[in-house]
C-alpha cells in the first residue's frame, strides 16, 4: 500500500535505475516502526529535546548487546557513540583525525562518497587494487613503502571489509589479520566502514578488524540505513576511548543534541520489542533472492567477454566489460533502453582504472525488473 506513492532519491520514473543503494521497499518494516514511533512518544520529552553528546543511552546498550551476542564483542561504554548514519563517522574521522594534505590508502574500487569526503577535505588518496579476498597484503605493503619512500607517508586505511560497496567483495579472515599487523607495523590508523555486515546471504562474516585490534588501532562504523531505513540517518562508531573523546569535544558534538535523538528513540523502541533479529532474517532471504535472480539474468544475458562479481552479501555486484569496451561510450544506448547503471571510474583511485567497470545494485529494483533490465544490458552490449 505504501510502496509506489513517490520514487526514491535518484529514481525517475519510468526507468530501470539500478544506480542507487536504496533497500527494497518491501523491506521497510513500516508497520512495525509506527508503533515503535507511538511507543518513543509515550516518553513525549526525551526524544524531542538535546541529548547527550555520545546518543541515547538506550539505543547504545541495545548495541553493546547486540555486538555482545552476535560477535562476542564486548564493548565499554567509552568505546561506543551514535553518529548521523556512516557517512558522518567518515566525515568525522577525516575532519578531525587527518590534517589536509594527508594521504589515505583506499580499496579500488570503492564508496564514492568517502572518496568525495577525503577530497573535501584536502586528503590524497592512493588505490590499492580491490581482488574477490579484498586487497592484497603484498600491494598495501608496497603502497605505504612507496608512498614513504616520497615523503607521503599515508595515515588511514578506508576499507569496507564486508559485502563491499561497489563489488560485492568481502576480505577474507587471513588478509584481514595480515593487513592488521602491516597497518600496526607502519603506524596506520584503519577505518573500516562496516554497513553491510547484517546482509550475509550465508556464512557470517569474519571478524571484524576492530575485534582483531582488540579495539585499538580501527574504528568501525555502523549503520540503520541498509537494515531499517536511511531516513532515520542514523548509525555508530566504535574506537579506543581517547578517540570517541576527540571526537565528542568537536564543536558540532559539544553543541549538544547526540545523533537524530527521535530517530534514536524510535529505533531504540523498534528493537525494544524484540522485532529487529526477525527483521535482520527477512532481509537476508530478500536481498539474497534478488542478488540471486540478478545472476542467472546476468549468466543469461551477458554476451562473451564479460564478467562480473558473486556478491555473498550486500547490495551490489559489479560488471567488467571486455578490453574492447568502455562504460561511458555505452550510456546512451542504456539509456534508450530506459535502463541506467552506475558509471565504474567515480569508484577508482585513479578514475581511469574504472573505465571498463559499472556497479549495478539489486536492492532496489523488482525482480521483473532486475530480469528486464539486464536483458536490456546484454542487448545494448551485444551491439558491440
Ligand atoms: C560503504 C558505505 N558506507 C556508508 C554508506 C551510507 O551509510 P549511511 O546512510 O549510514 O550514511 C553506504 C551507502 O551506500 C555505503 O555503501
Amino acid at each position: 500500500m505504501h510502496a509506489n506513492q513517490t520514487l526514491p532519491q535518484g529514481v525517475q520514473p519510468g526507468e530501470i535505475s539500478f544506480v542507487l543503494g536504496h533497500p527494497d521497499r518491501q523491506a521497510l518494516p513500516i508497520e512495525a516502526l509506527h508503533e515503535a514511533a507511538m511507543l518513543a512518544l509515550e516518553e513525549p520529552l526525551r526524544p524531542l529535546e538535546y541529548g547527550p553528546e555520545g546518543g541515547d543511552p538506550e539505543l547504545l546498550a541495545f548495541l553493546r548487546l547486540w555486538h555482545r551476542q552476535r560477535e562476542g564483542l564486548d564493548l565499554a561504554r567509552n568505546q561506543a557513540m551514535l553518529i548521523a548514519g556512516a557517512t558522518q563517522g567518515v566525515d568525522l574521522v577525516a575532519r578531525l583525525l587527518l590534517a589536509p594534505g594527508e594521504t589515505v590508502l583506499v580499496e579500488s574500487p570503492t564508496y564514492k562518497d568517502s572518496l568525495l569526503i577525503f577530497r573535501d577535505q584536502h586528503c590524497k588518496l592512493h588505490g590499492v587494487k580491490m581482488t574477490p579476498e579484498g586487497i592484497r597484503p603484498s600491494d598495501f605493503e608496497t603502497a605505504i613503502q612507496d608512498l614513504t619512500a616520497q615523503g607521503e607517508r599515508p595515515r588511514l586505511f578506508y576499507t569496507i571489509p564486508n559485502f563491499q560497496n561497489p563489488t560485492g567483495w568481502s576480505t577474507s579472515l587471513a588478509r584481514r589479520k595480515t593487513i592488521l599487523k602491516i597497518a600496526r607495523r607502519h603506524g596506520i590508523l584503519i577505518l573500516e566502514d562496516d554497513v553491510y555486515r547484517e546482509i550475509a546471504f550465508g556464512a557470517e562474516p569474519p571478524a571484524s578488524y576492530f575485534a582483531l585490534a582488540g579495539g585499538e588501532g580501527v574504528i568501525r562504523l555502523g549503520s540503520f540505513s541498509k537494515t531499517l531505513a536511511p531516513g532515520f540517518r542514523l548509525g555508530w562508531l566504535l574506537a579506543a576511548p581517547a578517540i570517541i573523546e576527540r571526537i565528542q569535544a568537536c564543536g558540532t558534538a559539544q553543541m549538544g543534541g547526540g545523533a537524530n535523538p527521535f530517530s534514536a528513540a524510535v529505533v531504540a523502541a523498534y528493537c525494544r520489542t524484540a522485532h529487529w533479529e526477525d527483521h535482520i532474517q527477512r532481509l537476508r532471504s530478500i536481498y539474497r533472492t534478488r542478488c540471486e535472480t540478478a545472476l542467472a539474468a546476468l549468466a543469461r544475458h551477458m554476451p562473451a567477454g564479460v564478467e562480473w562479481t558473486r556478491p555473498q552479501g550486500g547490495f551490489f555486484l559489479w560488471i567488467t566489460l571486455p578490453e574492447s569496451m568502455e562504460t561511458a561510450n555505452l550510456q546512451d544506448r542504456f539509456a534508450v533502453r530506459g535502463v541506467r547503471v552506475a558509471p565504474g571510474a567515480q569508484f577508482c583511485t585513479p578514475p581511469e582504472a574504472g573505465i571498463r567497470g559499472f556497479r549495478l545494485a539489486f536492492s532496489f529494483a523488482s525482480l521483473d525488473q532486475l530480469k528486464e533490465g539486464i536483458r536490456l544490458i546484454g542487448e545494448a552490449l551485444a551491439e558491440g
